[in-house]
């Protein structure tokens, strides 16, 4: 499901194109880790937003991400301006609040913006704020998806994710908890930040 949540809504909603800067937050989990690598091997500059330094030499080190920002420790708005001064073509949103207030400013005319998750206020009431002005002055397109829009297609994903993972493009990490009554500890950890790629239990 992670697979094809970054496959699908990656490629389909941000259609990405050689040489253009990618944005992915919560980079270091399941689905910003593949998402980040598919953007590699589609040309793409890929800068990673996660929130801790040792997330962030994995995806440099060993996924190949150009660069990560903690926005933890960081200011994300210089550190984006340093690292994309030619600014962002695609955003893969799996985080939303603040920090995709900062990054919607830094996207260039006809950014493509997937929303795919909203970790940082799943139980935050619906306002629709100001997000229209960077929208509208940069001639952005932002869509939401859930994955099983694509279920007429899950073979698709399934079997080039595989192809890349056997070529070597494509790595990924899990975070195991060993037992039903850590489910709750598995959870929660996920809004801490504790876990690196897909955090699993093991029953
Ligand atoms: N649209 C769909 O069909 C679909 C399908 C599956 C999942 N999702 C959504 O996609 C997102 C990613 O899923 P996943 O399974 O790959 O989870 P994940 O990214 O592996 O785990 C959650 C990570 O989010 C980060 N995080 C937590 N609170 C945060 C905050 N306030 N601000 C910024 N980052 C925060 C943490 O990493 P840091 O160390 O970076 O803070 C944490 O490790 C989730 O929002 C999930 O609900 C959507």
């Amino acid at each position: 499901m992670p697979g094809n949540t970054a496959y699908f809504g990656f490629l389909e909603i941000c259609t990405p194109r050689v040489g253009e800067t990618v944005v992915v937050t919560s980079a270091g989990g399941a689905i910003g880790s593949h998402v980040g690598q598919i953007a590699k091997i589609k040309g793409c500059k890929v800068i990673g937003i996660t929130g801790s330094d040792e997330k962030g030499k994995w995806l440099v080190d060993e996924l190949g991400f150009d660069h990560f920002i903690n926005y933890k420790t960081t200011d994300v708005d210089t550190a984006l301006t340093k690292v994309a001064p030619e600014g962002v073509d695609c955003y893969f949103d799996n985080v939303g609040g603040d920090l995709s207030s900062i990054i919607l400013r830094h996207m260039n005319a006809f950014g493509r913006i997937s929303l795919c998750g909203v970790i940082s206020a799943y139980n935050e009431d619906i306002k629709a704020s100001t997000i229209q002005r960077p929208l509208i002055s940069f001639n952005l397109k932002m869509e939401g998806f859930v994955v099983s829009r694509w279920t007429d297609r899950l073979n698709e994903g399934i079997q080039q994710n595989l192809k890349w993972i056997k070529e070597g493009k494509l790595k990924y990490r899990e975070t195991v908890y060993t037992g039903f009554e850590n489910t709750f500890t598995a959870f929660t950890d996920l809004f801490k930040g504790v876990n690196i790629g897909k955090a699993i239990v093991k029953i």
